[in-house]
């Protein structure tokens, strides 16, 4: 619990956000006893609430996306630290509506609080947001201000820095929180205590033992309603450049020696450093594209990416990505990370796939295995939540036939504790000033730096066999033919 008195303001109060994510995490935060006694959250928007139908709109989301119940006394107290503020960001004059409200609440609370801003609106008004607010008092006492910035993070290398120079100018580093919700997920803040809580996976932690690493990041929704974001985005802005990059890091990173916020993000840094460049002349043996069709999604019906609302006509904007990476230092030179992400692929599956060379001399009957299958350690991030190790065993019976079994460590059966969602995390991390499971700015920018050449490769050159996929399917056959010529296969899901 943190005892510190704090208001969080939530730009984009009225929007998807907060009512979908940032209210459920607060609401639950608080069920848990985290927050403290002083607490008021503060949503900012141009929509027209009072305080009391502000509430109300957020309860009835409320119910449907809190990972918990809602408790009707719990949420009667919650509530009343909850308030509106009618907001435009281009009117100076707002701002000073906020200056005006931490005065007062310092005032009544009778303790000077801990600021905390969070940017849930278009990245476009981030920057004329962040120039009005660092004027404000509060944000030039380093230690009690701090500004949460969501994805995206730019626009590509370009833009990401001239964001970066723009909060740095007002802001010191340790105010910046830059957000990555998957750094939140318990299933991959638990990659560090696997790896580094243990001796056991060290020591074959390596290009000695590991054969290759695939990382899949699937989605069986198609991109919604979300059109106008995504079109300008695609599957390597929206998940590549972040959220798998991140869980590549996870895997990938040195030990760090303690768990102080920069001394991991140096690690993940090393590891970002040592991410072979795509030159633009290979990115097709590196990098491939897709693009949904229309057809069938479990039995029903869905359009093809092309007939989705607020998306260019002939748009080349990709719905699936995967990419090849190499890491050049001693732990990984030459084991290859296969990554892949799409919309509307067969299943909502997250996972990472350690698969370990094969053994050196194989004595048994070539054909009693299914030896592809075992010698693997698979990390199920999401909706399913385990780790498990596949190897082989000899089935019981007279002769010597082997079949991969698995041994899983599941959390339901391992842990009574609720999982919190990834967003109570990482809002707790923000207000209580440890950051290290945010992203620096030099970590944002390297991964840029790292995909950049397929995005320039990718806009030039158009792709002209979209759609290249179907609904259901696990993405165009160019991704099969990408890792088949290194002899290999995508793992099945399972
Ligand atoms: C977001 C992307 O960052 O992550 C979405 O913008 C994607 O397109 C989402 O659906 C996936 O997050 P999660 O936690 O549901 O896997």
């Amino acid at each position: 619990k943190i005892n510190q008195p704090t208001i969080v303001f939530i730009f984009g109060g009225s929007g998807d956000l907060n009512k979908r994510k940032l209210t459920p995490a607060l609401y639950n935060l608080f069920a848990d006893g985290h927050l403290p006694e002083m607490f008021l959250v503060v949503g900012l928007g141009r929509t027209d609430y009072s305080d009391t139908s502000f509430r109300n709109y957020l309860l009835k989301n409320l119910k449907t996306f809190s990972r918990r119940k809602v408790d009707a006394k719990l949420w009667k107290e919650f509530s009343q630290k909850i308030a509106y503020l009618d907001f435009d960001a281009n009117v100076k004059n707002d701002y000073n509506k906020i200056g005006k409200l931490i005065e007062a609440t310092e005032k009544k609370w009778k303790a000077a609080p801990d600021v905390l801003f969070y940017m849930a609106v278009s990245p476009a008004i981030v920057p004329p947001i962040v120039t009005s607010l660092s004027r404000l008092n509060i944000c030039k006492q380093k230690n009690c201000s701090r500004i949460v910035v969501e994805k995206p993070f730019g626009h590509d290398l370009e833009s990401a820095r001239a964001l970066n120079k723009l909060l740095l100018t007002y802001f010191d580093e340790r105010q910046i929180y830059r957000i990555d919700h998957f750094l939140g997920k318990e299933t991959v803040q638990n990659i560090l205590a696997l790896r580094f809580a243990n001796a056991l996976f060290e020591p074959i932690w390596n290009k000695r033992y590991i054969d290759y690493v695939q990382i899949t990041a699937a989605e069986s929704i198609g991109i919604e309603d979300r059109g106008d974001y995504y079109d300008k985005a695609g599957a390597l802005r929206d998940m590549v450049q972040n959220h798998i990059i991140q869980l590549l890091c996870m895997i990938a990173t040195e030990p760090p020696v303690s768990f102080e916020d920069n001394e991991v993000r140096n690690k993940k840094m090393d590891v970002l450093n040592a991410i072979r460049k795509i030159k633009k002349e290979e990115v097709s043996r590196y990098a491939v594209r897709g693009q949904y069709a229309g057809g069938w999604m479990k039995g029903k019906k869905v359009k093809s990416y092309l007939e989705e609302k607020h998306v260019a006509e002939n748009s080349s904007t990709e719905t699936f990505a995967a990419i090849k990476f190499y890491i050049d230092n001693w732990r990984w030179q030459n084991v290859p990370f296969y990554v892949r992400t799409g919309k509307y692929l067969p299943d909502k599956s997250t996972l990472i796939i350690i698969k370990f060379k094969e053994a050196p001399k194989f004595s048994f009957p070539a054909q009693a295995t299914d030896n592809w299958k075992a010698n693997k350690l698979i990390i199920r991030i999401q909706p399913e939540m385990d780790i498990r190790i596949t190897f082989q065993a000899k089935i019981p019976g007279q002769e010597m036939l082997l079949a991969p079994v698995d041994m899983i460590f599941d959390y339901d059966e391992s842990f009574k504790e609720a999982q919190p969602e990834a967003y109570e995390t990482l809002l707790l991390d923000a207000m209580t000033g440890d950051a290290t499971q945010f992203m620096r700015g030099d970590q944002v920018e390297k991964a840029w730096e790292i995909i950049m050449p397929v995005l320039d490769f990718w806009a030039e050159k158009k792709a002209t066999d979209f759609p290249n996929y179907l609904p259901g399917s696990w993405g165009p056959d160019q991704s099969d033919a990408l890792i088949a010529t290194d002899g290999r296969s995508w793992d099945l899901v399972i």
